[in-house]
């Protein structure tokens, strides 16, 4: 492999991020990385390749144009993939200006890096866009072509950033690229994103530790993928000759509510789901017993409830194999990963505060 092969990743403590670290430096890249200063050193996803002799890390933050300057000409990357993000979109109604801060013109301050460290023909660049981008749909299923309509205040913090790298694409010839992608997940993925609050729950009800889930909007149906499968498709539209845009999508579209199915049927409790709207419940069909109810603190101002991609373009010209993982697969992968975490927690190995009560009780949503 080429030597010169220097990635940049922000964002890299999250879930996407370290993937992606470790895709490249399987691939032979030196890995840089970005983190925030937190008041605790905790940094889960990458502990296991921190120490390795091509991962590097950076103070940097998407709010701060000089921590990014400083960074991008210490490290003069080949490939930029800027994955941070306040990734929440139920957050971004609590907190627009920072989501629109870090997500918007958190964009356009690493391109800019990119073009005042005199990087503009060297180095290649990926913006994690994002299918939130189509919203409240124009069309089913959704591809590069299809109209956008953001439908909250993250979604139209990303559209901007998605617009501003189609900008200097066009203005300064730049090789940057959006890839627009519909929902991943593992088990690294964050424990207030719905798939996770669910496996999570799955895991602790089996194992005695929670009484009941409370979820928002079950009739929602997402284009659910594995993020590990994801992170290639990232590098590959880098790697591709013309700089594009590329929908990353399963092309299988499910609910919440068949998650939750899965999920829970894959540790042996078959769930049966009675009633509607806020009075639907999901019952254990063996003992009758309520494990699943519907809260008014999990909806959303705005929701977007019907994402399915079309992975065509992505599959045709990056050769990209949308259904390496399939939707059980993941379910599995996921709460077989939650299953042996949890039953770990009696040997009082959970080290994190206890996120999943909170959860349960709608403190943190
Ligand atoms: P994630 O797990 O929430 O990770 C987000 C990362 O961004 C973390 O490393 C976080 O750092 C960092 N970050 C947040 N604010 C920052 C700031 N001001 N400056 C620097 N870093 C900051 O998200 P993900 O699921 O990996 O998603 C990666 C990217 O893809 C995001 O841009 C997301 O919006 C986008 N996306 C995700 C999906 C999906 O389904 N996962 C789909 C489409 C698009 P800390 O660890 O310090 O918080
Ligand atoms: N988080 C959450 N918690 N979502 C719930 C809940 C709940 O208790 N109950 C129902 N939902 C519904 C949400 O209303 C939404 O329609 C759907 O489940 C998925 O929610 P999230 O898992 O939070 O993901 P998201 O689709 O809003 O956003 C994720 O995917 C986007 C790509 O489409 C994030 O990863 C974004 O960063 C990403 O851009």
């Amino acid at each position: 492999m080429d030597k010169k092969n220097v990635a940049l990743i922000t964002g890299v403590t999250g879930q996407d991020g370290s993937y992606l670290a470790e895709f490249l430096l399987d691939k032979g890249y030196e890995v840089h990385g970005t983190i925030r200063r937190s008041s605790v050193d905790f940094r889960e996803r990458i502990a296991h390749i921190e120490g390795k002799p091509n991962f590097h890390l950076h103070y940097a933050d998407l709010g701060d144009s000089m921590s990014i300057m400083q960074v991008m000409s210490k490290v003069r990357p080949t490939e930029v993939y800027n994955l941070a993000a306040q990734s929440h979109v139920q957050v971004s109604f609590d907190s627009p200006e920072f989501t629109c801060d870090v997500d918007a013109t958190g964009v356009l301050r690493i391109l800019e890096a990119i073009r005042l460290c005199g990087l503009t023909k060297t180095c290649r660049m990926y913006q994690a866009s994002t299918s939130e981008l189509y919203g409240k749909v124009e069309e089913v299923p959704q591809n590069e072509n299809t109209p956008f309509h953001p439908y909250s205040p993250y979604a139209v913090a990303k559209q901007y950033g998605f617009w501003i790298v189609k900008e200097y694409r066009e203005a300064y010839d730049m090789f940057c690229c959006s890839g627009i992608l519909f929902n991943h997940e593992s088990e690294r993925r964050g424990e207030t994103f719905v798939t996770r609050k669910i496996t999570l729950a799955a895991a602790r009800i089996k194992q005695g530790k929670q009484e009941k889930l409370f979820l928002g909007n079950l009739g929602s149906l997402r284009d659910w993928g594995y993020a590990k499968d994801y992170v290639e498709c990232m590098w590959l539209i880098l790697q591709h000759k013309t700089p594009e845009d590329f929908v990353i999508a399963t092309g299988v579209q499910h609910s919440v509510r068949e998650f939750c199915y899965y999920a829970f049927k894959h540790v042996g409790i078959e769930l049966e789901f009675v009633g509607e709207g806020l009075d639907e419940k999901g019952i254990d069909k063996a003992t009758g017993k309520v494990l699943i109810e519907v809260s008014p603190d999990f909806f959303r101002p705005t929701d977007v409830v019907n994402l399915w991609g079309d992975p065509t373009k992505a599959k045709a010209e990056l050769g990209w194999d949308p259904n390496k993982t399939s939707f059980e697969q993941l379910v599995k992968i996921m709460v077989d990963s939650d299953m042996a975490k949890v039953a770990a927690e009696d040997a009082g190995q959970r080290v994190r505060t206890n996120l999943a009560e909170y959860l349960e009780k709608g403190i943190v949503k």
